[in-house]
């Protein structure tokens, strides 16, 4: 595990715009983002596949960067251990995917007993004021910016309201919550976004279809260093 965060903002490129044919060197073309999130689907908690723990072992093979996972599955709790043991530095489940907020707890809990980094993610639907509770105890929440399952959807800025009651949250309490924003995020999206309180930023589509994704990182990377001093 690696266990060092880099500075914010972070720029967290989404390997499921990555070519799975060539993983390697399209990672290796975004070493400057300081994370690697790693979408993980079902097909049941959302309509589509995409990779389990094997393709998640075999990334933290090819990078030392820190491994966002994020668990877009049925009962997360039953399959944590194993994405443990395939190296990810930081686990995120679906709050829609545990039974309530003692369950989430629980996995929390469970996850730093592990030694990783815990996160939790809310669905556009989901209001996060049923949540506050728990960001206290979790180190990111993953606010979607789009409907979990698919790369290259449309941002949607309303989910910018979670983001700031999250950051009023986080601040009020002088908490260290990372808040992770996910779906969208470009060049034309990341500034709102970081005005909003965004700390780090998941990008896919924007990244790895772009001619240069090393660039791109460096990009959005500035437009939201601008941002958040
Ligand atoms: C969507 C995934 C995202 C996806 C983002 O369910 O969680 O991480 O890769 O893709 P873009 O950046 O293209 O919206
Ligand atoms: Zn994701």
């Amino acid at each position: 595990m690696n266990t060092q965060l880099p500075p914010r903002p972070i720029i967290a490129p989404s390997i499921l715009s990555a070519n799975f044919a060539d993983l390697a060197t399209d990672i290796g073309k975004v070493t400057n983002g300081g994370w690697i999130h790693v979408d993980i689907m079902d097909g049941h908690f959302v309509p589509n596949l995409s990779f389990g723990p094997d393709i998640t072992k075999t990334v933290n093979t090819i990078t030392d960067q820190i491994l966002d996972v994020h668990l877009m599955i049925e009962e997360p709790e039953q399959w944590v251990d194993r994405y443990i043991a395939a190296g990810a530095d930081c686990i995120i489940f679906h709050v829609e995917a545990v039974d309530g907020i003692t369950a989430c707890q629980s996995l929390i809990d469970h996850l730093h007993a592990q030694g990783v980094r815990a996160g939790f993610s809310v669905k556009p639907a989901t209001p996060i004021e049923d949540y506050l509770d728990v960001v206290d105890s979790a180190d990111l929440v993953l606010v979607m910016s789009v409907e979990p399952g698919f790369g290259g959807q449309s941002f949607m800025a309303d989910q910018l309201d979670k983001v700031r009651l999250l950051r009023d949250y986080i601040d009020a309490r002088g908490l260290d919550t990372i808040i992770e924003i996910d779906g969208g995020i470009s060049t034309g999206t990341i500034e709102k976004a970081a005005e909003a309180g965004v700390d780090a930023f998941v990008a896919g589509s924007a990244v790895f279809g772009a001619p240069d994704p090393h660039a791109m990182v460096d990009e959005l990377h500035t437009l939201a260093a601008q941002v958040v001093q």
